[in-house]
């Protein structure tokens, strides 16, 4: 059934990469100890002794395999050099290509690939490099929002794209509990990556204040306004906060490097100002005016009523999919 394991772990529940520095150690160890993937976040630039020692630290705290997040669009050979040394069991990559001869280099080393894409395209090219999983990411999805289509509509068209072949299609956006969970399973995934989730955890390292906002707010908009000058191109599903809605207006010409210094943060031990409409979410050392800072959240943030630990969002996952079926589903064949 498809709540079992995929790529040789647990379960097919995937933690999805939060950037910049939400996912750290204490996170991964935490889904990996309750049997999901998964997975740190490299930093933006290539910083291979730091995501070293950011490995070993998961190690640890966990005999469990893991893996660790890179964003193509910044800078990351370094980086993936480190992923591979360390024989990690997954590199998730996003924002970009991740060509054929890269995959091999990964296989050689005994590491997975799994790209998240946003459109067929994407996931026709990622298919064709011989990645491992894909994970398809939908619309609705916290963080940067990679593609146009809705989950619902873009999944069962790669699942069908993948036909017969041996690669995971892993379903991202918007699935908060079991029921999205069956649904992905309906669609024909074979797992789930949750973001949003994920950052409502009490091991992640969102801000608290954000971490309160991810249970009072339901409501998320898609904008760009936020961090355009650091990464253009890249379209953000934010929550509406009282700024994003009284104040979250940027034209089109102007971005967040004239814009006041509004709190200072600390991203994989870099010291960082933190400027009105910069794409930074807060996170656990962030100070200042937490309040108007982006705060990414997926279209189910509505769905979460409590911080809880890790392991539960896995063990509730799997154990809240297999009563669904059996009761909703079996019960009426037999
Ligand atoms: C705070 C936050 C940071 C994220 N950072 C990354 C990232 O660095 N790399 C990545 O591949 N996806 C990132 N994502 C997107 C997730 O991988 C995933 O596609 C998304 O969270 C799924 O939607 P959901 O939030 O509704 O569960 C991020 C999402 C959030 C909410």
């Amino acid at each position: 059934m498809g709540w079992k394991g995929i790529l040789g772990f647990d379960y097919g529940i995937v933690q999805g990469p939060l950037g910049p520095d939400i996912s750290g150690p204490e996170l991964v160890a935490a889904v990996a100890n309750g049997g999901g993937i998964g997975l740190l976040r490299a930093p933006d630039w290539e910083s291979p002794d730091y995501l070293r020692e950011l490995i070993r630290k998961t190690r640890s705290l966990t005999d469990k395999p893991f893996g660790v997040g890179v964003v193509l669009a910044f800078p990351h050979e370094e980086n993936i050099k480190a992923i591979l040394d360390e024989k990690v069991a997954v590199l998730q990559v996003c924002w970009g290509e991740f060509p054929g001869e890269l995959v091999l280099k990964a296989h050689q080393a005994g590491v997975k690939v799994v790209h998240q894409v946003g459109s067929f395209e994407a996931a026709k090219k990622a298919i064709h490099a011989g990645v491992d999983a894909l994970i398809v990411q939908g619309l609705e999805a916290g963080g940067h929002v990679l593609g146009q289509d809705g989950l619902m509509a873009l999944l069962p068209r790669v699942v069908d794209l993948v036909g017969g072949r041996d690669i995971p299609v892993i379903a991202s956006g918007g699935i908060v509990d079991e029921r999205g969970y069956v649904a992905a399973l309906a669609l024909g995934a074979q797992g789930i990556c949750l973001g949003t989730r994920f950052l409502a955890t009490e091991e992640s390292y969102a801000h608290p204040v954000y971490k309160r906002k991810l249970i009072e707010l339901d409501e998320t908009g898609y904008t760009n306004i936020f961090g355009r000058a650091r990464w253009p191109g890249a379209p953000q599903r934010v929550l509406k906060t009282h700024f994003f809605n009284d104040r979250g207006h940027l034209p089109e010409h102007e971005n967040e490097v004239d814009q006041p210094v509004i709190g200072r943060t600390t991203i994989h031990c870099m010291e960082r100002e933190i400027r009105l409409f910069a794409g930074t979410v807060p996170n656990v050392t962030t100070t200042g005016d937490i309040e108007s800072m982006a705060m990414y959240a997926g279209q189910g943030v509505g769905l979460i009523k409590e911080i809880i630990p890790a392991a539960q969002v896995v063990k509730r996952l799997v154990e809240g999919a297999q009563l669904l079926i059996k009761q909703k589903f079996l019960a009426e064949t037999v």
